[in-house]
């Protein structure tokens, strides 16, 4: 794993949305692999800055998100396809219908996270995935003990998870229990994948995840064992860190 520790977040956010970037232009047609959350706002908001300067176009990428909660219908103002319109699809040049998420309103979610897995089978596999980090661990919606080698499939969501991502939700509304989430196995047949985490609130799941063992106590973790995985972290999501001299040594910039 390649360990890029960063000041703050937000060098940590350009320099991901730098990468993409570089990905993209080497190679247009690429199949992106995209998250949602806090962290990725970021990350968004720099891919549009950097569309809008001219330096990147997204006309050739097509993409796949990691994840979507049942029961919520792609206009819900806190589905993950609302927030991937709004925070990125609608800003960018990239083709209608190119970016792709479960549909959390199927009739039959079970045979939509099917279907799900086997877009990605056919469109080749994801070329760049990227990540955040739960608290405990999860990548995508892969809660802890998820098999390390899942598909795409229904996850129950840990009350820790709902409670964290109770803030994108009005006062009153609970996020839903079930998602459809990409499996962690989905996620390892990626080409390349970058993790991004800020802030101490992330820094025990970056300890786990960087230095621990191989677990799916810690599903991240499972990144040890990718061939081409960059994690891009800033200083305090760093703290709980061994071996930062030597990551610092190794990617000084
Ligand atoms: C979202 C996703 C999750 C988040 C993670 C971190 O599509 O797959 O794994 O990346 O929960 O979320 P934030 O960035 O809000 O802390």
């Amino acid at each position: 794993m390649k360990i890029l520790i960063l000041d703050d977040a937000g060098a940590a956010s350009a320099r991901a949305a730098g990468l993409i970037a570089d990905h993209v232009r080497e190679k247009p047609e690429t199949v992106l692999g995209l998250a949602t959350g806090g962290t990725m706002e970021a990350v968004y908001a720099h891919l549009i800055a950097l569309h809008r300067a001219g330096e990147v176009s997204f006309a050739g990428v097509s993409s796949f998100n990691l994840d979507e909660y049942v029961g919520l219908a792609g206009d819900h103002p806190c589905s993950y396809r609302r927030y991937m319109a709004e925070k990125l699809f609608d800003q960018i040049d990239m083709a209608p219908g190119a970016g792709h998420l479960p549909k959390g309103e199927a009739e039959d979610p079970e045979a939509e996270a099917d279907a799900y897995e086997a877009k990605i089978v056919a469109a080749g596999d994801l070329d760049l995935q990227l990540l955040g980090l739960g608290q405990n661990g999860h990548i995508g919606f892969n809660e802890p003990t998820s098999s390390l080698s899942s598909l795409t499939r229904l996850k129950t969501l840990t009350r820790s998870t709902r409670e964290a991502n109770s803030r994108f939700f009005p006062a009153g509304e609970e996020p839903p229990r079930l998602a459809i989430t990409m499996g962690i196995g989905t996620i390892m047949r990626a080409r390349e994948v970058l993790l991004v985490a800020t802030g101490e609130a992330k820094a025990e799941a970056v300890e786990q995840v960087v230095e621990g063992a191989v677990s799916a106590r810690w599903p991240g973790s499972i990144l040890q064992m990718h061939r081409k995985a960059t994690l891009i972290l800033d200083r305090a999501a760093a703290c709980r860190l061994e071996l930062t001299d030597y990551y610092m040594d190794v990617h000084p910039e």
